[in-house]
C-alpha cells in the first residue's frame, strides 16, 4: 500500500557481566559506570514490526497480542520520536513478539528496544551506523544500547552532557569464542517489587557503598575485557561472579532497601559454587530479578543445567550461545503487521517465529 511505511527485525537480549547501575542524567539515559555484556543468540530474541502511515491517528504499541496503555508504550513512543523527523507527521504501529517466556524477566525491554530502533530506522529508510543506533536505543532502556550489537559488547559511559559519546561498541564479534554457553535459570517469581529505573534513582541517591562501587568498577571492566580477550575462563568467571554479588549488596545498602535475589536465587548461588569447588568452570550473574544467568563453556554445560534444573522453585533452564546480533528481515511474510488492514496479524508467538 502507498504511503506505507514497513520494516521487520530481530534482536536479542543482552547480559551484563559488568553492570550499568545508576545514571548520571535521567532523562539522556547516561550511565555513571561504563558495562559491558554477551548478547544472547537468536532462539532467544524478540521480533518487532513497525509501520509508518499517515492513515493512523496515533502511535499504538502491542506486545505479546496485548495492546499496551500509554504509560507501557512510553518507551517505545520515545524511540519512535526520536527515529521521526520533526516535519514527519506518521503515527506508528508497533508489534512485538518474544519468543522466551515473559516470566524470564530477560530484559526484553533491550530486546524490543533494540528491535524497535533498527526496525524503525529501516522502515524510514535512515541510513544509522551502529553507534547511532546505539545511541538512540539508548534513550528507550540504557541497556538496549547494548543490543544493537552481538558478541560481546562494552557501553562506554561518555563525558559529554549530550550523551553523544555514550554507546555500545563490539568488542569481540559471535564468532570469537564459540564454546561458550550461558544458561538461562528461570525462577518462579512475583511481579518486581521495585523497578529497575526506580531501584537505580534510589542507590545513586542513598547509597555510599555505591560510591566505593563507581570508584572500582572501571577497574574491573578493563580486567574482564582483558580476560575475554585472554579467554581466561577461571578468572574471567570469578570477576563475573563478584561483580554481581558487588551490585546486589549496594541494592541492599540503599534506603530503604530493596531485593530482587530470592531463595532459589541463592540455591542457585551455592549450586554453582558446589560446581566450581577445585577450579572455577562456571559464573553466575543476576540483573534485576531472581533468574539466574550462568556463564560456562559447552563440555560444562550439560552437566550444570541437570543441576540447575534439579533445584526446587526453578522452572526451566535455557541455554543460549553467544548471538550475532539483530537482524532485519527481508521477507514480507515475516511481518506481525496486516498492512492492508493496518491491525496486528492474530498469531501466537510460536507462530509468529
Ligand atoms: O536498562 P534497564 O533500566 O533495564 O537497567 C538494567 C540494569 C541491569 O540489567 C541490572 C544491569 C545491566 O547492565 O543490564
Amino acid at each position: 500500500m502507498s504511503g506505507h511505511k514497513i520494516a521487520t527485525a530481530e534482536a536479542s537480549p543482552n547480559i551484563a557481566l559488568i553492570k550499568y547501575w545508576g545514571k548520571r542524567d535521567d532523562k539522556l539515559f547516561l550511565p555513571l559506570n561504563g558495562s559491558l555484556s554477551v548478547t544472547l543468540d537468536a532462539p532467544i530474541k524478540t521480533r518487532t514490526t513497525v509501520l509508518f502511515s499517515e492513515q493512523l491517528k496515533k502511535d499504538e504499541f502491542w506486545l505479546n497480542g496485548r495492546r499496551q496503555t500509554e504509560e507501557e508504550s512510553a518507551d517505545v513512543v520515545r524511540v519512535l520520536n526520536l527515529l521521526r523527523s520533526d516535519e514527519s507527521r506518521s503515527r506508528a504501529l508497533v508489534v512485538s513478539f518474544n519468543s522466551f517466556p515473559s516470566s524470564a524477566g530477560l530484559a526484553s525491554s533491550a530486546s524490543g528496544i533494540a528491535a524497535l530502533t533498527l526496525g524503525g530506522a529501516h522502515a524510514l529508510n535512515l541510513k544509522l551506523d551502529p553507534q547511532a543506533l546505539s545511541i538512540i536505543a539508548r534513550q528507550g532502556s540504557g541497556s538496549a544500547c547494548r543490543s544493537i550489537m552481538g558478541g560481546f559488547v562494552e557501553w562506554t559511559k561518555g563525558a559529554h552532557q549530550d550523551g553523544r559519546d555514550s554507546y555500545a561498541v563490539q568488542i569481540e564479534p559471535h564468532t570469537f569464542w564459540p564454546e561458550i554457553r550461558i544458561l538461562i535459570a528461570i525462577v518462579t517469581s512475583q511481579k518486581k517489587e521495585v523497578s529497575s529505573r526506580v531501584g537505580q534513582t534510589r542507590t545513586v541517591k542513598t547509597s555510599s557503598l555505591f560510591l566505593q562501587r563507581l570508584k572500582e568498577v572501571d577497574k574491573h571492566l578493563s580486567a574482564v575485557k582483558e580476560l575475554i580477550a585472554r579467554k581466561d575462563t577461571e578468572n574471567l568467571f570469578l570477576e563475573v561472579m563478584r561483580e554481581s554479588n558487588n551490585l546486589h549488596a549496594v541494592m541492599m545498602d540503599s534506603w530503604p532497601p530493596f531485593f530482587y535475589l530470592n531463595d532459589v536465587s541463592r540455591n542457585i548461588i551455592r549450586a554453582v559454587m558446589e560446581f566450581n569447588s577445585g577450579s572455577i568452570k562456571a559464573a553466575y550473574t543476576f540483573d534485576a530479578g531472581p533468574n539466574a544467568f550462568i556463564i560456562t563453556t559447552d563440555d560444562c554445560a550439560n552437566e550444570l543445567k541437570n543441576q540447575i534444573s534439579r533445584i526446587s522453585g526453578v522452572e526451566e533452564v535455557l541455554e543460549s550461545k553467544v548471538g550475532e546480533g539483530p537482524k532485519i528481515l527481508q521477507d514480507d511474510s515475516s511481518h506481525l503487521i496486516d498492512v492492508n488492514a493496518m491491525i496486528p496479524v492474530s498469531l501466537s508467538p510460536k507462530q509468529a517465529m
